[in-house]
């Protein structure tokens, strides 16, 4: 999170009982190099000291308007930043920021302000399905404003439901994201991820160890980078804020909302493993042990890289993994051949730390008449940024009007 380094952040806090969670967030900012600013409403200041945050953010806390040492806070609050967070964002400070209104020090920063802004609404879940509230969003979104969506969970008083702060990680990321370059800008890109699962009976499948981290990887790194991203997937992990998902289980749900989004989409990865097999016909009810070993025949199931390779339009860029235990390149320049992609990412499976499941990995960029290009071993994030930085490359070398070779 290189880009944390030095930025001048004003964390906003309003008054919501999340108000004690910008306490984590101050301090993975901090840590990460920035420069924070913390501002609290009147509300905020009952559920959560002021010594507190001030201990832990670059300035002590500031609340007030008027009165201060600055005669003007708010206006050098907001243009010296170089990004507003404010989390938790309650009802009241939402509504107030859609209608440019300015009642404290925290809404008059709000419009004193040209850096962007990322909003961490928390609230009841009454209040959040309000339909003042959504549409407040939906007019703050179409300004720009960046929302990082509550969750489901938990909440003050036990209820649970959708309205609980997002967790730190996403909060951070979408930070990141909003300061970070924007060289996939104008991009729509298409990524899958994840294992699918082919039905056995009505409680079997047939899968594989795929933990998709390395999709997720690329879609929030190319959503950073100013991408506009959807990801198809099998597996549940937490969504980078902004991305559109697509849930499926099986390769044949995959092929179809893959193949749906594709004829618009500049650049398609097909990080998901695939499973090769499936049986032809799922049993309905779940198979008794009692009747005997089951009979269980399979058939190939779609290739999707290949089918997306063979239809993919002009100025498309196609990228595919390849997981292999023996001979990683040369089994990987044939997956580049005969699937028709301008990059493979192959990755040794069989070794230490790579690959399935594990947070890091090791790869080799294959590409059509260049040498191998091997990534040591480090994050699923950095492997995300290198593979991003080799399609930037690949497209720059392409004429709009050509396939990407
Ligand atoms: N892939 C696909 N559809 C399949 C199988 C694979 O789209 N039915 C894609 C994967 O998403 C990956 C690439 O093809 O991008 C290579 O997948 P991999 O599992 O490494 O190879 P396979 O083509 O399945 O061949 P093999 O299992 O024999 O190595």
């Amino acid at each position: 999170m290189d880009v944390l380094r030095g930025a001048r952040i004003v964390l906003g806090v309003s008054g919501g009982i999340a108000a004690y969670k910008s306490v984590e967030i101050c301090r993975r900012l901090v840590d990460a190099g920035a420069h924070v600013s913390p501002v609290m409403t009147k509300g905020a200041t009952k559920f959560l000291g002021e010594a507190t945050l001030s201990a832990l953010a670059s300035e002590p806390v500031q609340t007030e308007l008027w009165g201060g040492p600055d005669p003007i806070p708010h206006t050098r609050l907001g243009q010296k930043a170089d990004l507003i967070v404010i989390a938790p964002a309650t009802a009241r400070v939402i509504a107030a920021y859609a209608i440019g209104l300015s009642t404290d020090l925290l809404t008059n920063t709000l419009l004193a302000t040209r850096a962007p802004v990322v909003l961490c609404p928390a609230m009841h879940t009454e209040m959040w399905e309000h339909p003042a509230v959504a549409d407040n969003l939906r007019l703050l979104r179409s300004r720009g404003v960046i929302v990082v969506d509550p969750e489901s969970g938990r909440l003050a008083g036990g209820d649970l439901g959708t309205g609980r702060l997002a967790s730190p990680e996403r909060i951070i990321a979408a930070v990141a994201a909003a300061l970070g370059p924007k060289d996939l800008a104008g991009l729509k890109v298409l990524i899958s991820a994840g294992g699918t699962r082919e039905p056995i009976d009505a409680v079997r499948v047939i899968t594989n160890r795929s933990s998709g981290k390395q999709g997720y990887a690329l879609a929030s790194e190319a959503v950073s980078r100013g991408a506009q991203v959807t990801l198809v997937t099998t597996v549940d992990l937490i969504v980078p804020a902004g991305v559109s998902l697509v849930k499926v289980e099986t390769a044949a749900q995959m092929q179809d909302a893959m193949t749906a989004e594709a004829a618009s989409s500049d650049v398609i990865i097909m990080a998901a493993a695939v499973a090769d097999f499936r049986p032809v016909q799922a049993a309905e009810n779940k198979l008794k042990k009692s009747d005997g070993l089951p009979a269980i025949t399979l058939e190939p199931t779609p290739d999707i890289l290949a089918g997306l390779g063979a239809n993919r339009r002009a100025g498309q860029t196609l990228v595919g993994f390849a997981a292999e235990t023996d001979d990683l390149i040369i089994n990987a320049e044939k997956k580049l051949a005969a699937k028709g992609a301008d990059l493979i990412v192959a990755n040794d499976v069989g070794a230490e730390s790579v690959g399935f499941a594990h947070d890091t990995n090791a790869v080799s960029l294959i590409r059509p008449d260049h040498a191998p290009r091997a990534i040591a071993l480090a994050s699923k994030a950095k492997i995300a940024a290198a593979v991003w930085d080799e399609i930037l490359q690949i497209r720059s070398h392409n004429s709009p009007s050509e396939p990407n070779r």
